[in-house]
């Protein structure tokens, strides 16, 4: 697995340990912490355009590519980079998969590939990205096509929208919305709604994704294709807070500030797709989010929080 230490990489490895799989994981710990990754887990610490991962991939079965650049303003500002992690360091490792002789690869492609559509919920026939991260990720999905054509490696795409849960990265100037909503308001301050809190967003409890993921090493059906990986409803980000506020008995007082650049309107998934393999998200909305209060209290208690 690529991007082990990140918040959906060591989601998953955790859940693939307990279902009883061997985990190989590396991370050039970039955004993710070493301390993300679980203990059973081989772990390398290694930049996924490093040349020599193929002795690593031997006797790999699967392989999840997770690892990218993936805050959509740091792309932005820095679209080399981008190109060469998200697009060159995917080739790279699809490379290194083939040379290895791995059976399959999962990687991360986004929900940002829709940022041009204005169709809800939004197929996967829809691709219409517009920001250098979402450019990149869809030049993933040229790639691994190709792979699967000329090398006959096989490949699934998933294109997550917003997941949500434990783990999820906090550190980053501005955090993803749910926890920078629960540090916040934990911390007794006042949350920051950038915008006018009406964009709604598709969330999903990354338990339900690791849920697909165990499909897509195990049905054959999901080779060769992409999917959507959301929840099929989705919530304004005003929502949301007063959501968080309610569990916290807290009645909250935004800041309003200036709408970030490059962020979508609406995300809605139509996830006929995955449904049609038997997934469907189980976690209610209210159980999720108490599990990522959780863990922030926790990681608060102990200090890593300032
Ligand atoms: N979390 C979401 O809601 C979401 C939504 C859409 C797509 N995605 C995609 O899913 C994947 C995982 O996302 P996440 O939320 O776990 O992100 P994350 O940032 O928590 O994890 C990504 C990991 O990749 C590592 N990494 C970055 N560059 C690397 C490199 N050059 N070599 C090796 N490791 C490197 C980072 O250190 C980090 O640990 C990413 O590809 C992301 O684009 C996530």
């Amino acid at each position: 697995m690529t991007g082990v230490a990140g918040f959906i990489g060591s989601n998953l490895a955790s859940r693939l340990l307990a279902e009883g799989y061997e985990v190989l994981g590396m991370d050039n710990l970039a955004y993710g912490l070493r301390e993300n990754v679980p203990e059973d887990v081989e772990f390398y610490r290694l930049d996924i355009r490093d040349k020599d991962m193929v002795p690593l991939f031997k006797g790999v079965d699967t392989v999840f590519h997770l690892a990218a650049k993936n805050c959509i303003s740091d792309c932005q500002t820095d679209p080399v980079e981008t190109a060469q992690i998200n697009v060159s360091g995917t080739v790279n490792v699809f490379e290194a998969a083939r040379r290895a002789g791995v059976r399959k690869i999962v990687y991360a492609e986004s929900s940002a590939l829709y940022e041009g559509s204005s169709i809800y919920p939004t197929p996967e026939s829809e691709e219409k990205p517009e920001s250098f991260y979402a450019v990149s990720k869809l030049a993933s999905m040229h790639f691994a096509k190709a792979y699967e054509r000329f090398y006959g490696l096989k490949f699934t795409a998933l294109r997550y929208f917003c997941v949500y849960g434990p783990v999820q990265d906090y550190r980053r100037t501005i955090p993803p919305v749910m926890s920078a909503f629960i540090i916040k308001l934990l911390k007794g301050e006042r949350p920051i709604i950038y915008g006018t809190g009406e964009k709604r967003r598709d969330f999903v409890y990354v338990d339900d994704v690791n849920d697909f993921h165990l499909i897509c090493i195990e049905n054959d059906r999901t080779h060769g294709r992409v999917f959507n990986i959301g929840s099929g409803v989705n919530y304004s980000v005003k929502e949301i807070l007063d959501r968080v506020s309610k569990i916290l008995h807290i009645t909250p007082d935004p800041i309003y500030k200036g709408d970030l650049p490059g962020e979508a309107q609406v995300t809605l998934a139509d996830i006929t797709q995955a449904k049609g393999l038997g997934w469907k998200p189980q976690t209610p909305m209210e159980e999720g989010l108490e599990r990522a209060i959780e863990y922030i209290r926790g990681e608060m208690k102990a200090g890593r929080i300032p």
